[in-house]
């Protein structure tokens, strides 16, 4: 048979390619540009090296941008209450690249070297299924023939060696990562105690606060139905989609901005401790959740906040991504932005976004009519009545309380 690998050219997937080779298989390697940082070059030689019979790699970035971050964007996504969801966020792109490339090449079978216990193995293949139902999985780490014989680095690494696999002279970090334009994630090894406070060394996509800049920097996003239009620092701007998200990055990178640490819980009932770096999706949320308070109807958020961004986000954290449920949530989000266009000042120092100012031509806030120095065509006899009318029921309560005190 044959079988197309999500290969990341790190030890694991590579020895998995060659363990699938000696089970017999015929195995193309596949990597994904989601905008991590990576030599595709060197990883084009390894998977060849080790007995790929052939190597794609895909630039996923623009539809990552535009169809995955885009609406996770607009709906404020967030899994409990602090993670961004960035490696959540990429899996649906690079299952679909995947499946495009096993339907070409004619692959029965598609393998990945996520562990048993986590998230993305159950990302992966639902999305899998989502796309492609008669897609056969053949997952390493849950069959007892791969894990009994690979437990323990020691053994992996053996059989690297015996099959001429090249295993990175530099030292090994003490956790694992995955990155993604949007974000880089860190678990595992030395941040499995969730007392171990992350060397300063391990964050790669920020400065640290303290060594940011003395001196703060003013930038603008102009958002349009929600959607960042333009980037505006200094004297650049930026516009195309991918373009502004780099530009954000940069600026987050350089004012410390978008560290995170947590302990989350898995789909599967597991807890996980996770250190995050999500630089320019910080600031974006921070400019969107404000453009929202000046342009967005009070119903209509409260709708989107207690329905869409809660929902949205476990869909995408649980891998439900190709699921009728998702298209149902997802088809509510431009409804919701149209009226979401207008402009933020921010200021990015050590850490922080600081909202100086927005604003909108949209006409829902009205200076006059929440002036507090005017009536601006307000009676404020009216709001005598909305107060009679609102206590019935609190004062009913309270003599209530005061009776049963009393008995
Ligand atoms: N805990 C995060 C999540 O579930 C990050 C997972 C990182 N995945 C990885 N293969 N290193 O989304
Ligand atoms: C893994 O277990 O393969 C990575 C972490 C996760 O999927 O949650």
């Amino acid at each position: 048979g044959r079988v197309l690998l999500a290969y990341s050219g790190g030890l694991d997937t590579s020895c998995i390619l060659a363990w699938l080779i000696e089970q017999g298989y015929d195995v193309i390697a596949f990597m994904a540009d989601v905008g991590q940082e990576e030599d595709f070059e060197a990883a084009r030689a390894k998977a060849l090296k080790v007995g790929a019979k052939k190597f794609y790699v895909q630039d996923l970035k623009r539809e990552f941008v535009e169809q995955l971050i885009y609406p996770a964007v607009q709906a404020n996504c967030i899994y409990e209450n602090v993670y961004l969801l960035g490696t959540s966020l990429a899996r649906p792109v690079i299952a679909r690249g995947m499946m495009e490339v096993a339907e070409k090449e004619q692959c029965d079978y598609v393998s990945h070297g996520c562990t048993g216990k986590g998230n993305d193995q159950v990302r992966f293949e639902l999305a899998f299924y989502g796309l492609k139902p008669d897609i056969k999985v053949i997952a390493p780490w849950r069959l007892p023939e791969f894990y009994n014989r690979f437990a323990g680095r020691a053994a992996l690494l053996e059989f690297a060696a015996q099959k001429n696999i090249p295993v990175q002279q530099t030292a090994a970090k003490p956790w694992s990562t995955d990155e993604n334009l949007f974000h880089i994630s860190y678990e595992a090894g030395i941040l499995e105690d969730p007392n171990t406070t992350p060397p300063t060394d391990m964050w790669k996509l920020t400065a640290s606060p303290e060594s940011a800049p003395e001196t703060p920097e003013q930038i603008t996003i102009e958002f349009k139905a929600g959607l960042p239009a333009k980037v505006t620092a200094g004297n650049k701007t930026y516009t195309d989609s991918v373009e502004v998200f780099l530009a954000l990055n940069a600026l987050a990178r350089k004012h410390g901005i978008g560290r995170i640490d947590i302990v989350e819980n898995r789909f599967i009932g597991v807890k996980s401790r996770g250190c995050y770096e999500s630089p320019g999706a910080t600031i974006l949320r921070v400019a969107h959740m404000d453009i929202e308070g000046l342009t967005l109807d009070r119903n209509v958020r409260r709708l989107r906040d207690e329905f869409v961004t809660p929902k949205l986000s476990q869909i995408l954290y649980n891998g439900h991504f190709f699921t009728p449920e998702r298209e149902f949530v997802t088809s509510c989000i431009p409804a919701s932005q149209r009226t979401v266009n207008g402009l933020v000042r921010l200021k990015l120092y050590k850490g922080n976004v600081i909202v100086e100012g927005r604003n909108s031509n949209e006409g829902l806030y009205d200076e006059r009519e929440s002036s507090m120095d005017e009536l601006g065509g307000f009676e404020p006899t009216d709001t005598t009545g909305f107060i009679q009318i609102e206590s019935i029921r609190i004062k009913k309560w309270a003599q209530a309380n005061i009776r049963k005190g009393q008995a």
